[in-house]
């Protein structure tokens, strides 16, 4: 064995695993820098749980369809605590001031992977203020999004990561030594909190998401308080499938031989990665963190 085993290059941000780009400070500054508005919207997840989706989704709502805005999502709608870290570049980062100054569609809208305290933190000069913004979270099953973080962590250049699947979901997926922490915690208290109202949550999942989309598109639509007539969801639903971003979606470059961000878009592709023994231990954990909070996910087919 190696005396370093498959690094996987995560720094911690108030003790969870972050990223390499985004540093305390960068977390820091982005709290002490961002001032929330009523009006703001947070599409916030764990990693891989459809971020990039609901960015499409949400840029679709906010522009009416507008076939002349031609930003990528990742632009119209940035990563908040990303753009504060030390050097912009790919993967998403952005200039600090014009993230802040910017309302492309009105109002400001942002993704973030920050956990339910850290999110907070963001909140808080706002909160000071009197203001909070919305937040919509998106979940996903844990196994498709194992599945989904490990060949993110293999192809994006800033992670790769060199272990195999074994390696990852044991060492690094159980343990929440991943990027963001625990899926079990990160979802579970955005979970509970979204049950008040006052939280302003809008909890979506994913698989409902590939079942029904424009049943999410409308629940998105009374969240946020906007109306669209039945074609124009339609609309909304078509450019955000998965053939469509899959064409559209442009992304940093991957590591060689790696998947795209935009893989494979399905549920219950996990069956070719867990053994049985890996499933029971996942089931364990998804009884005992998720199940008994009353929330349920489908693992697909
Ligand atoms: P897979 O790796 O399972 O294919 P995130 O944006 O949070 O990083 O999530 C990425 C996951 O969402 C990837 O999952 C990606 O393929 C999937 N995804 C992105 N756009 C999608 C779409 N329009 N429909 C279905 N899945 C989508």
């Amino acid at each position: 064995e190696d005396d370093v085993p498959h690094s996987y290059p995560a720094v911690l941000v108030d003790g969870t695993p972050s990223p390499p780009f985004i540093t305390q400070e960068a977390f820091n500054n982005a709290c002490e820098r961002y001032e929330a508005q009523e009006t703001d919207i947070f599409v916030c997840t764990y990693p891989k749980c459809g971020t990039t989706w609901l960015q499409q989704i949400l840029q679709l709502v906010l522009n009416k369809n507008d076939p002349k805005d031609d930003k990528q999502c990742s632009d119209a709608i940035p990563w908040l605590e990303a753009s504060f870290g030390p050097k912009l570049g790919p993967g998403g980062r952005h200039d600090p001031e014009k993230l802040l100054t910017s309302a492309p569609y009105g109002l400001r809208a942002y993704k973030t992977h920050a956990s339910y305290s850290q999110l907070q933190r963001l909140f808080l000069k706002g909160a000071e203020l009197g203001r909070r913004p919305r937040t919509v979270y998106v979940a996903r099953n844990p196994k498709d999004c194992a599945v989904s973080l490990y060949h993110h962590a293999r192809s994006k250049t800033e992670w790769s990561y060199t272990g195999d699947w074994k390696h990852f979901v044991e060492e690094l997926f159980f343990t929440g030594k991943v990027e963001s922490g625990s899926w079990f915690e990160h979802t579970s208290e955005f979970w509970k909190r979204s049950q008040n109202p006052e939280e302003k949550i809008l909890f979506l999942k994913y698989e409902d998401l590939l079942v029904a989309p424009e049943n999410e598109v409308r629940k998105l639509l009374t969240f946020l308080g906007l109306e669209l007539d039945d074609e124009q969801v339609t609309q909304v639903v078509t450019s955000s499938s998965f053939a469509a971003m899959k064409q559209s979606y442009k992304e940093p470059p991957a590591n060689e031989g790696e998947t795209p961000h935009i893989r494979q878009g399905t549920s219950g592709g996990w069956r070719s990665y867990f053994t049985v023994e890996q499933n029971e231990v996942l089931e364990f954990m998804y009884e005992k963190y998720i199940q008994r909070h009353g929330l349920v996910f489908d693992f697909g087919k």
